[in-house]
């Protein structure tokens, strides 16, 4: 997402700098072109060259530094840049980008770019909290930067309280948020099904199967990143939750149908990935069943059919998509669901191909509609989402 990206990271006097140094690595690998520059100050706890080896560019401290391969003026600097990140922002340089002061390379090449600004505040909690930095920061929010929350805990002075820089999970998310996509589900609310149901047989022991999300997961994400307003609905999964959706938590197929059911109509895009069982037990024993001698037999009655549902109940505009895990003849069968629940688009994989199905974080799909059959190579989870909503997007411009 931040592939090609010219990002501006500007490194201020914090124990937190350390973390900068990892924060530049990760961006590099995304495939983005990372300038650092830093304070004075900062210096004394990261030294330029770690920066330097990190992203192959001279990293900057002093406004009338010319040994640069572009122009070195904070302008041209600024103009380069798609998107200007300062992590940490000290109090100190937070203070003097709320009131226009620009008295060094920092704070003179962000005072002349007009791109994306985010900071991400490291200090003392007293700091923090201080009335003044306070005023600072809702300044900088006024100006368009996006302020990237610090963290409570134990911070370096000992103090404990917020004040931590936000871990760099945070930091990407919320960059890749703000300038990674084309925000072309702005406006469109969306709801992604994840994961898989459990179907309890007694107070111990229920029926499920091996979803983890990934999928549904990436999607909710992905949709949140061009712009939709996402509900994710999602059984129980160890997947970290995406930021930034609405996460409602539903166990059986009974909990994801009411969940899914009881929003359905609001929605414009309607996406069920989740692994949702197709049969539960008939009879939840209220006590732990105890062995017996010899074997035993469940009595299992049907679940009732999300998908299906929504595709019953669904309003004019709404674009529903399924997801179709098969084992063999998964075109055929594939298609025959797309008809069967009524819906517009159905993402199938086999289970049997390598790269693909339950765990792994890379898919191989063939995008199903009525009049279309898109085969994908194989591609990361991210990839496919992205992927799968550009077909959706496409079908809604027709
Ligand atoms: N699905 C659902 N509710 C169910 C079962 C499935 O919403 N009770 C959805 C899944 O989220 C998926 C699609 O239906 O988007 C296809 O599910 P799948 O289990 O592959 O197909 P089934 O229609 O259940 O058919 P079969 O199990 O026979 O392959």
């Amino acid at each position: 997402m931040l592939q090609n990206k010219n990002i501006i990271l500007g490194v201020s006097s914090s124990i937190a700098c350390y973390k900068s140094a990892g924060l530049a690595r990760t961006l590099i690998k995304q495939g983005a072109n990372v300038q650092v520059i830093m304070t004075q100050n900062a210096t004394q706890f990261i030294t330029p060259l770690t920066f330097e080896q990190l992203t192959g560019r001279k990293c900057l401290v002093d406004t009338f530094d010319r040994n640069f391969e572009i122009k070195v003026e904070h302008v041209s600097l600024a103009q380069w840049a798609d998107v200007c990140l300062i992590a940490p922002a000290s109090a100190n340089v937070l203070a003097k980008m709320a009131h226009g002061i620009a008295d060094d390379m920092l704070t003179t090449t962000v005072l002349a770019c007009d791109c994306p600004k985010f900071a991400a505040p490291a200090m003392n909690t007293r700091m923090y909290e201080n009335p003044a930095t306070k005023e600072n920061l809702e300044t900088l929010r006024r100006y368009g930067f996006t302020l990237i929350e610090p963290e409570e805990g134990l911070l370096a002075c000992g103090d404990v309280g917020k004040g931590k820089m936000a871990d760099e999970e945070v930091i990407l998310d919320i960059l890749e948020a703000g300038i990674g996509a084309v925000k072309d589900l702005a406006g469109k609310r969306v709801l992604v099904t994840a994961g898989p149901t459990r179907e309890a047989l007694d107070p111990v022991r229920f029926l499920s199967n091996h979803s983890t999300g990934k999928m549904g997961y990436a999607l909710a994400k992905a949709a949140m990143q061009r712009g939709a307003k996402v509900t994710l609905v999602t059984g129980k999964t160890e997947t970290p939750k995406p930021r930034f959706v609405d996460v409602v938590e539903a166990v059986s197929a009974k909990e994801m149908f009411d969940a899914v059911m009881s929003r359905a109509a609001d929605m414009d895009i309607l996406i069920m990935a989740a692994a949702v069982a197709d049969y539960r037990p008939q009879n939840i024993a209220a006590e732990k069943i105890k062995k017996m001698d010899g074997n035993a037999t469940l009595a299992l009655e049907r679940t009732d059919d999300i998908l299906a549902a929504a595709g019953a109940a669904r309003r004019s505009g709404q674009f529903l998509c399924g997801f179709s895990m098969e084992t063999e003849h998964m075109l055929e069968n594939s298609r025959k669901k797309l008809e069967k629940k009524k819906i517009d688009m159905i993402v199938a994989n086999n289970l049997r191909q390598e790269g693909a199905g339950f765990g792994v974080d890379t898919n191989i799909v063939t995008l199903i509609t009525k009049d279309s059959e898109t085969a994908l190579p194989m591609m990361t989870k991210e990839q496919v989402a992205m992927k799968i909503l550009d077909a959706i997007v496409e079908r809604g411009n027709e």
